[in-house]
């Protein structure tokens, strides 16, 4: 019991709390929040890394706006253990965890002090917190030191910070974080260069930022400068090799800049995770979070760095609403992106992308209900995450590029730029942004039917690359009968770069027999390949055809990294027959400790295991 008796309004309300069971109405999707009642402005933590007990213990000191006479703060916690809230002064204040709702957790309602805008909370998150991974030093690339991580997008925050966890808010916040001495604490916020020897570190975010964006990471972490303002943090061995694979990344943030305006940021620093990081990266402002599955040696995955970068216009500066309209997020930055490398590497380079992008979208496509392929979406009573499928992101890109070739890129790219600008830290809905194209773009196109109708509208722009026609004509010609050693000399496939291989490769969907595996691997080592993206797609080839040689590397690819647009298509191809079930649930049982939250969830699903039999 948590009430104290001064704050105690009558019997109902006592017996209700005492069983801790009151059902607060929802009345934003995906969260308990009330802001129109109560906003939270700032957050303050205060949390040690505990890493023995896999808890971050502190407070939470919330910063609140009073809109309405509203007497309680509602906030969004899943698994929090709540020791105590209060005010600023010490003294107590009642409070309650409402009923449980599945994904969602359970609202904390805080009864406010009569004066004064702060609370105080006293809490810790528990070791199966899923935003957070703990890493054991195996788990490490150094395997020396702990590690630990969070993911928060997109409604995960509350699993390590009591807040009102919708994109609909916006709060700034500082943190005083104490880990253990030999490692370094980083966060989505202002960021120490070098460890301390006490192990205590603050931050400050003075922009505001909704809660999706809280991050921190905890570990054996160097820096090392990119530019006068990026740079980049990871651990002692791969630190050299990052360095390298993002020496554009100054120029990047020049491009993006010179398209839609100012960076709002100040620093632009990229952490490489350990390989469990679930995502290829996540766009935590100031310190982009990248998965090293990138680190491919010659710089042909950077692409990632410049969406994640252009998050710091689309999504981090003008965000979703809800996550109904994750598009707004997602397709204006796979448009950026694109624009971004098309500045740095030429069209011809910036086009392959597309066209992979578009090939990879009308694949995709086909799998989804039809009201999933709305740019909308409806996500009501879902996990967000069952929305981050290519529409939101490639239907989302191709709309965009559909309205730039109707007006031209002049007009559009003045129309994005004051569209940032109008719109710089605070969030849209989609109908927010149709109506803002509405009076400021003059197009003459449906344009609500690429947002309120499933599938691709005919005007979805084409992309047609020669560059990846004469890869498609290599695998033509291979399955014509053509050996690979011909094809390599006829198509100089030494100059080619990942994303032929890609093309290439994706050629073979319809399956290659083990003879055609073995020739193909003979000439150009695939099962070889450092490449984290061509070994994907091979390995699917390898689960397709049964090549046996590539067995051994598809266990070793699905063990020694956790990003789950790798993982998901592998676990899935396996699933598909008896025998493959059985190795894919070998390979998991060993894979799956390493692995974050995000991607177990995904894979328990595909391999049908539930709480009980995992
Ligand atoms: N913000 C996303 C990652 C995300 C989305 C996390 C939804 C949780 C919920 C990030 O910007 C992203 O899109 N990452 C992509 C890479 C990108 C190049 C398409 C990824 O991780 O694959
Ligand atoms: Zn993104």
């Amino acid at each position: 019991m948590n009430l104290k008796p001064r704050h105690l309004y009558g019997f109902a309300f006592v017996i209700v709390a005492f069983f801790n069971m009151t059902a607060y109405p929802q009345q934003l999707p995906h969260s308990f929040a009330r802001p129109h009642e109560v906003a939270v402005t700032h957050l303050h933590l205060d949390l040690q890394v505990d890493f023995d007990a896999r808890r971050l213990v502190g407070a939470a000191t919330l910063t609140v706006d009073r809109r309405t006479d509203a007497s309680r703060l509602f906030l969004d916690t899943n698994g929090l253990d709540i020791a105590k809230v209060a005010t600023v002064h010490g003294t107590e204040l009642a409070w309650e965890l409402g009923q449980e709702v599945a994904k969602l957790g359970r609202p904390l309602a805080i009864e406010l002090p009569a004066a004064g805008d702060q609370v105080v909370i006293s809490y810790s998150s528990r070791p199966t917190a899923e935003a957070v991974q703990w890493l054991t030093p195996a788990q490490t690339t150094d395997k020396q030191h702990p590690f630990l991580f969070t993911q928060s997008q997109a409604i995960l925050a509350r699993t390590w910070v009591p807040c009102q966890d919708t994109p609909a808010v916006r709060m700034t916040y500082s943190a005083k974080i104490q880990v253990p001495p030999q490692l370094l604490a980083v966060m989505s916020a202002s960021n120490p260069q070098v460890k301390t020897a006490t192990g205590i570190y603050h931050f400050e975010m003075k922009q505001p930022i909704p809660s999706y964006l809280l991050a921190l990471a905890v570990g054996d972490l160097e820096f090392h400068q990119l530019g006068s303002r990026s740079g980049v943090y990871a651990e002692p061995s791969v630190v050299k090799k990052a360095v390298w694979e993002l020496q554009d990344t100054e120029r990047m943030i020049a491009a993006a800049e010179t398209l839609y305006g100012p960076y709002r940021w100040e620093r632009y620093d990229v952490i490489f995770l350990p390989s469990s990081f679930p995502f290829g990266g996540m766009e935590n402002p100031r310190l982009t979070f990248a998965t090293p599955t990138i680190l491919a040696g010659d710089r042909s995955l950077v692409a990632l760095i410049a969406h994640e970068l252009a998050h710091s216009w689309s999504g981090n500066l003008v965000t979703n609403a809800t996550w109904n309209d994750f598009w707004l997020n997602e397709g204006f930055t796979v448009y950026f992106e694109q624009r971004i490398m098309e500045a740095i590497y030429g069209r011809d380079y910036a086009e392959m992308l597309a066209r992979l992008t578009l090939d990879g979208l009308l694949d995709e496509i086909k799998d989804l209900k039809a009201r999933d392929t709305w740019l909308k979406l409806d996500l009501a009573n879902r996990n967000p995450d069952d929305g981050m499928t290519a529409i939101a992101y490639d239907k989302g890109y191709f709309f965009l590029r559909m309205l730039e070739e109707k007006v031209g890129r002049e007009t559009w790219d003045a129309f994005l730029r004051t569209y940032f600008e109008t719109f710089a830290f605070q969030s849209m809905t989609t109908e927010g942004f149709l109506k803002y194209l509405d009076e400021h773009l003059k197009v003459e196109v449906d344009v609500r039917a690429w947002v309120y109708s499933p599938g691709l509208p005919d005007n979805c722009p084409v992309v047609e690359t020669e560059e990846l026609a004469r890869v498609a004509a290599a695998a033509a010609a291979f399955l014509g009968g053509k050996s690979p050693a011909e094809i390599s000399e006829a198509f100089q496939t030494k100059d080619w770069t990942t994303h032929h291989w890609n093309h290439f490769l994706r050629s073979f969907k319809g399956g290659l027999t083990i003879d055609q595996m073995t020739r193909l691997d003979a000439e150009f080592k695939f099962t070889a390949s450092g490449n984290s993206e061509i070994t994907h797609d091979w390995l699917l080839l390898v689960i397709g055809a049964g090549y046996e040689p590539g067995m051994q590397k598809l266990e070793a690819f699905l063990t020694g990294q956790g990003r789950r647009k790798f993982l998901k298509p592998l676990y899935e191809a396996l699933a598909k027959t008896d025998t493959g079930l059985v190795v894919a649930k070998r390979i998991y049982e060993q894979a799956r400790p390493g692995y974050h939250a995000v991607s177990t969830q995904t894979i328990d699903t595909i391999l049908g295991l539930n709480d009980d039999d995992k």
